[in-house]
């Protein structure tokens, strides 16, 4: 327990100094902290670009974790529109930070919308904008690390990570069914070739922001073997 609460703790720090970085380009501020049970306990995480694959682990223990930065309010309208998103479905939003994207969702379309984020203060805001919304009946925000979160009921998800966690996620994505999007903000899935990309400069930064779109199911070329227990 106390291992858990240090962790909790050292999360929130690391997001408390990743949030003065929100403003600053997103490739340039997607770093990824490595947590393992014992940098959990206190000790600095391991920081490095989000390319860096070599700072994979993949131990149970460990957490891997990038940093808060926002999508753009008009690249979050186009996200939603590239993934066709309607009333009936299920969206699902992989680090959901202040919760914009789910909120988003549910209040334009209708749907039904679940943000997963590890830090709490990222899940508190993004409670509190679906509150301030009047979304939060279609809204359901969980404290939860993304590589753990329930996927089975989604037919939408929303990503905007980083090519670690991005092809981490790829095992799991590959389960979704057919019908189902995947978008995801700057960032590709691995190898996977996507079904369409898009390009928007947004008005809050002024940069051009890539969204890419998969349609499921994925079609991954070497998809790795789920280990037997
Ligand atoms: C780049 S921000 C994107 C926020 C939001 N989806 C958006 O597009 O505005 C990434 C978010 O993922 C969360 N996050 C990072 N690693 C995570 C992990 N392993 N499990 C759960 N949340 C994580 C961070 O706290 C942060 O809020």
């Amino acid at each position: 327990m106390g291992t858990i609460t240090a962790g909790v703790a050292l999360l929130s720090l690391c997001a408390i100094v990743a949030t003065g970085c929100a403003e600053r380009r997103a490739e340039d501020s997607h770093s990824v902290f490595l947590f393992s049970g014992e940098q959990a306990k206190g000790a600095a995480p391991q920081t490095g670009a989000a390319s860096d694959s070599n700072s994979t682990n993949t131990s149970p223990a460990s957490v891997l974790f990038v940093v808060y930065v926002a999508t753009p309010p008009d690249v979050v309208d186009v996200m939603l529109k590239t993934a066709r998103v309607t009333r009936d479905d299920v969206l699902c939003d992989l680090g959901c930070g202040d919760g914009r994207i789910v909120v988003t969702a549910a209040k334009r379309y209708g749907c039904l919308a679940v943000g997963y984020d590890l830090d709490p203060l990222r899940v508190q805001e993004a409670r509190k904008n679906a509150e301030d919304n009047h979304v939060a009946h279609r809204v359901r925000i969980e404290q939860k690390d993304i590589l753990e979160a329930d996927l089975s009921g989604a037919t939408v998800v929303t990503l905007y990570l980083g090519h670690q966690l991005n092809a981490r996620l790829v095992p799991r994505l590959a389960k979704l069914g057919a019908g189902a999007r995947i978008v995801s903000h700057d960032f590709p899935l691995a190898d996977i070739p996507p079904d369409q990309v898009v390009h928007v400069t947004s008005r809050t930064d002024r940069r051009v922001h890539t969204v890419y779109l998969w349609n499921c199911p994925l079609k991954v070329a070497n998809p790795r073997p789920t280990p037997t227990p």
